[in-house]
């Protein structure tokens, strides 16, 4: 198979958008207990935090992390998880029949970040709790000093406000699993008053409306519409998230999933747009695809949920192969590509629960497949995104029909420009040649190729670089060309 594109820095879909590189840590299974934190491991700092884990987030390149939740946020009492550790309550979780301890809270989280380098994206619970509740947690992570709230942060040893500018207005409030569940004209209103007070303590805060959980929930489009009217004047984004997995073996259709993600984004836009057209508003509303990954839900449907009530109990720890590490890629590409409305993302999520990166208690870190493609990106991205219009070969699948081979984009700094692909074949070799006239005398000057003969192969504890990027040495220098190998996800840099 042959296919092309072209690269012109005049073609610039937008910026780099750091913040499509934000993760996600829910109080769920073992991502934050044995994931972040873990006291009696023998990494651990004095906080209690893993510094294994800290020192791969840091490699992973995330921007931001969203927390506390996700299903969790539905039922949670931000209070439970401050002030002396030993007076903090255990409390039912919910969304994943589990015990938490509420040894970690958002004091913890906050210091976590900062130890990490990454921005925290805090969410409000909309489920049990409304506007009093996040009025509250926004005064006791934002505000200086000097009111009850912002006074007994200080005094649980946060001196400095936490300064949090990314707000989500619940979670996924379209979902029948969701504690406190609503219809979306419930939602809207709730969102815009949350909003409206929100804002009256900090009008520059940046807020996330919950969209639709899936692109296949039935109430969406008309969800998302009906929660703009309410709120389209007080929010800035309007969440996307999707999950992806083979189904029955159908490999083609399971590496083209992010056609779907394409047609989600397609149609939040143009939703969010005419509600905006309705309004006479000049505003546009951007997307916040704050969850998104490969996750096996139809195992987690059959197995999901705990006898008892665990304390973080081994829950949704997908362990991923080749293949989901290359439909994986693709989806990132689809984020890439969509940077002009999708400015902010987060993979959900980080440690253990349907993760790049895993733990064993009182053991190693170690990388999924999914965490090469995360971390190239999120290093190598830089600059504009750069629309690049692949002329490729197609295919027919059962769930998309007919799909290119090829999936790519390319950013362009001044430091040089770097193409992602993904070769969606699953047994022909993709040979790629790139236009890059417009570049002027440009050379690669690095190709990686993330590919297994075995698409199932997996990264474990003991055998972690099974499935890793390794040099491509299939490059021809006039005219670039470089050859993509079956299931792969690809990174050439050119210079
Ligand atoms: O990420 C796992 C779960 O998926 C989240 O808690 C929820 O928001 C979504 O359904």
């Amino acid at each position: 198979h042959q296919a092309t594109l072209t690269l012109d820095p005049a073609f610039k879909v937008a910026p780099v958008r750091r913040r499509t590189f934000g993760t996600f840590v829910e109080h769920l299974g073992r991502c934050v207990y044995t994931g972040i934190y873990e006291p009696d491991h023998p990494t651990a700092d004095d906080d209690g935090f893993r510094a294994d884990v800290l020192a791969l987030t840091r490699e992973l390149g995330v921007s931001t992390v969203r927390y506390p939740g996700g299903n969790f946020v539905s039922g949670y009492r931000w209070e439970d998880g401050v002030g002396p550790r030993s007076e903090r309550p255990r409390r039912l979780d919910l969304a994943w029949h589990s015990t938490e301890t509420n040894e970690v809270g958002v004091d913890e989280f906050v210091r976590w970040c900062r130890k990490a380098g990454v921005e925290p994206m805090m969410a409000v619970n909309l489920g049990t709790r409304g506007i009093e509740a996040a009025l509250d947690l926004l005064e006791y992570c934002n505000h200086p000093s000097g009111t009850t709230l912002s006074d007994l942060r200080v005094a649980n040893g946060s001196k400095d406000p936490h300064g949090i500018a990314m707000w989500c207005l619940g979670n996924e409030m379209d979902g029948p699993w969701q504690t406190g569940h609503k219809t979306a004209r419930e939602y809207g209103r709730l969102a815009a008053e949350t909003a409206r007070a929100m804002r009256m303590v900090d009008p520059s805060l940046e807020l996330v409306a919950c969209g639709s959980s899936s692109s296949s929930m039935p109430t969406f489009g008309a969800w998302e519409a009906e929660v703009l009217e309410e709120a389209y004047d007080l929010v800035d984004y309007i969440s996307c998230h999707a999950y992806y997995e083979e189904k029955d073996g159908d490999l083609g259709s399971f590496l083209a999933c992010s056609t779907d993600m394409e047609y989600f984004i397609a149609s939040v836009v143009a939703t969010a747009d005419h509600v905006g057209a309705r309004l006479k508003s000049r505003k546009r509303i951007d997307i916040s695809f704050d969850e998104w990954n490969i996750w096996y839900q139809s195992r987690f449907r059959d197995d999901g949920t705990p006898a008892g009530w665990p304390v973080a109990p081994r829950l949704l720890e997908d362990h991923y192969h080749l293949a989901d590490a290359v439909a994986f890629g693709g989806l990132l590409i689809t984020l890439l590509r969509n940077s002009d409305r999708v400015t902010a993302a987060s993979l959900a999520q980080l440690v253990n629960v349907i993760a790049p990166i895993m733990t064993e208690p009182g053991g190693r870190a170690w990388k999924q497949t999914t965490f090469h493609p995360f971390a190239q990106a999120s290093r190598l991205a830089a600059g504009d995104v750069l629309r690049v219009e692949p002329v490729s070969p197609v295919y027919e699948t059962a769930r998309h029909g007919e799909v290119p081979l090829l999936h790519a984009v390319a950013t362009h700094a001044e430091r040089g420009t770097t193409v992602f692909a993904v070769n969606r074949s699953t047994d022909a070799p993709l040979s790629l040649e790139i236009d890059a006239r417009a570049l002027g005398g440009v050379r690669v000057v690095e190709a990686t190729t993330l590919t297994h003969e075995d698409v199932h192969a997996r990264n474990t504890a003991d055998d972690p670089d099974r499935v890793a990027p390794r040099a491509n040495a299939d490059v021809e220098q006039d005219p670039l060309r470089v050859l993509l190998p079956p299931v792969s996800w690809n990174v050439i840099r050119l210079a």
